[in-house]
């Protein structure tokens, strides 16, 4: 399984993952606290973890997060990558430069990216391929405006980037779908756990049998049970509550296996 064993110490690894978009935040000394601070709450845990965690600080800080959780049995992935391996793009960063520092995921499609940066299911394509050939596992991020829920088209808008943006090959253990509404990320709104359900179910029945489905959107160590809960989610995609952690690890608590 590509996940905390490649990295980690004696673990209880389940197939969830809890995942960590740190985006653009933190300087170096905050992301170091960040990773102390994770992998002490994971060592007093004593290996009693119950899912995958991860962690995709900002670009900058992957060297030093990554030396600090070396063997923690915390992974590491990255925010972003380029199609290409290397060449004149100036600003950009390639699947296999991520891989050279450790990481053993990449967040690739997220909605900041197709609505920022104009992103669309083929670039996110091109990127999914990339990280592959780099050996990466893709979180590949999906999901509806309000504007598209309100006019009844979430589940169409969600199935028409799953099928533009997996490239042909994909498997359970180098893809993982993240579905976030673009109206719940970073708002404190939630979809309702029918309409999760329910969008799950969808996605579940489009990619490969045992492909981990995270949820992502304004979810924290307050909300986190009810969704984590529903059938169909395998873990999730976490922003603002990442960025703390004791509010993070109490995300991934929510797999206890104690
Ligand atoms: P949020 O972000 O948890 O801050 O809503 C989630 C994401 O964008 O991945």
């Amino acid at each position: 399984m590509i996940g905390t064993g490649q990295r980690g110490r004696n673990m209880a690894i389940g197939t969830q993952l809890v995942a960590g978009n740190w985006k653009m935040n933190g300087l170096r000394r905050d992301g170091a606290e960040l990773a102390h601070a994770l992998k002490e709450l994971v060592a007093a845990a004593d290996g009693e973890v119950g899912c995958n965690i991860l962690v995709c600080p900002p670009a900058t800080l992957l060297s030093e997060v990554g030396a600090i959780l070396a063997g923690s049995g915390i992974a590491l992935g990255g925010q972003d990558c380029h199609p290409e391996s290397k060449g004149a793009y100036t600003g950009d960063i390639s699947a296999e430069m991520l891989a050279d520092l450790g990481c053993e995921y990449v967040i690739l499609g997220h909605s900041e990216r197709r609505h920022g940066h104009g992103e669309t299911d083929g670039v996110v394509r091109g990127k999914i391929a990339a990280a592959w050939r780099a050996g990466l596992a893709a979180i590949l991020c999906v999901g509806e405006t309000q504007g598209q829920r309100q006019a009844g088209e979430a589940t169409e808008i969600v199935s028409a980037q799953l099928a533009g943006s997996i490239p042909d090959g994909a498997t359970a253990a180098s893809l993982v779908v993240a579905y976030e509404p673009v109206w719940a990320i970073g708002t404190g709104l939630t979809a309702t756990a029918a309409d999760v359900a329910a969008m799950h179910a969808a996605i579940r029945s489009s990619v490969p049998s045992g492909t981990r489905i995270l949820y992502g959107g304004s979810v924290n160590s307050k909300n986190c049970h009810a969704i984590l809960q529903l059938s169909d989610v395998d873990g999730a995609l976490v922003g603002g509550a990442s960025l703390n952690a004791t509010d993070f690890w109490a995300i991934a608590q929510s797999y206890s296996v104690a």
